[in-house]
């Protein structure tokens, strides 16, 4: 898979993606992460990429021709998935995961300011949030999409890991989980764990099962 990410600020995503199963996503050549710097496609040599509310108002305004320069230039016969990040967008959820984990190629438009010209509506294909709270950019939300987009691709965790994965993908709660110490400052860790009997270990698990959807 193929994501490319346009914002301001790069970096932000390059050096989260660098860790941990993304960062092995990566080397694996599972996944190609590219970032575009936004200014890159800015109208004037200055890299003016936003301006000020028609109307008035406070904060200053992504424009429709930076981002329509954006998209023609990395996929110029829109076979990407264009997903906008924006608070208005559709709640972002682990079905959009496994749908976003089958498309060969993604693209994320991270805006910053207080928002997006609504004529960019017209050059995306989805517009996508993360939850009902107020962040200061896309750049957050696009990484917690890529991270558990990235998860679900094919090779990309191991077989142990995929089992833990299991409960995720059956929409039921996890049950707890034990390591060692057996017994911290009087905090024992149940008796039925520690005796190896592996169906009476199911039926403890199972009782913990709840569906989360
Ligand atoms: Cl996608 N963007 C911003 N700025 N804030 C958000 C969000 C997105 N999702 C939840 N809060």
């Amino acid at each position: 898979m193929k994501i490319d990410v346009l914002t301001l600020f790069p970096e932000m995503i390059e050096r989260a993606m660098d860790y941990s199963i993304p960062r092995r996503a990566q080397e694996k050549g599972l996944v190609e992460i590219k970032t575009h710097n936004l200014r890159e496609f800015a109208v004037d040599q200055r890299g003016t990429v936003d301006d000020t509310p028609y109307g008035g108002g406070p904060g200053m305004i992504l424009r429709v021709d930076v981002a329509d320069h954006a998209f023609e230039n990395i996929d110029p016969d829109h076979k990407a998935h264009r997903i906008m990040l924006t608070p208005d967008g559709i709640e972002f959820n682990q079905d959009k995961a496994k749908e976003y984990s089958k498309k060969d190629n993604l693209i994320f438009l991270c805006g910053r300011y207080e928002g997006f010209d609504a004529r960019i509506d017209e050059f995306v294909d989805e517009k996508v949030s993360i939850g009902k709270y107020v962040l200061s950019g896309g750049e957050l939300p696009a990484l917690v999409i890529m991270d558990s987009v990235i998860r679900l691709i094919t090779g990309v965790l191991g077989n142990e890991e995929s089992l833990k994965s299991e409960t995720f993908e059956e929409n039921t709660t996890d049950y707890p989980q034990y390591t060692r110490p057996a017994e911290y400052e009087g905090l024992e860790v149940p008796n039925v764990l520690q005796n190896g009997d592996h169906q009476k270990i199911k039926q403890w698990r199972d009782s913990f099962r709840r569906k989360t959807d």
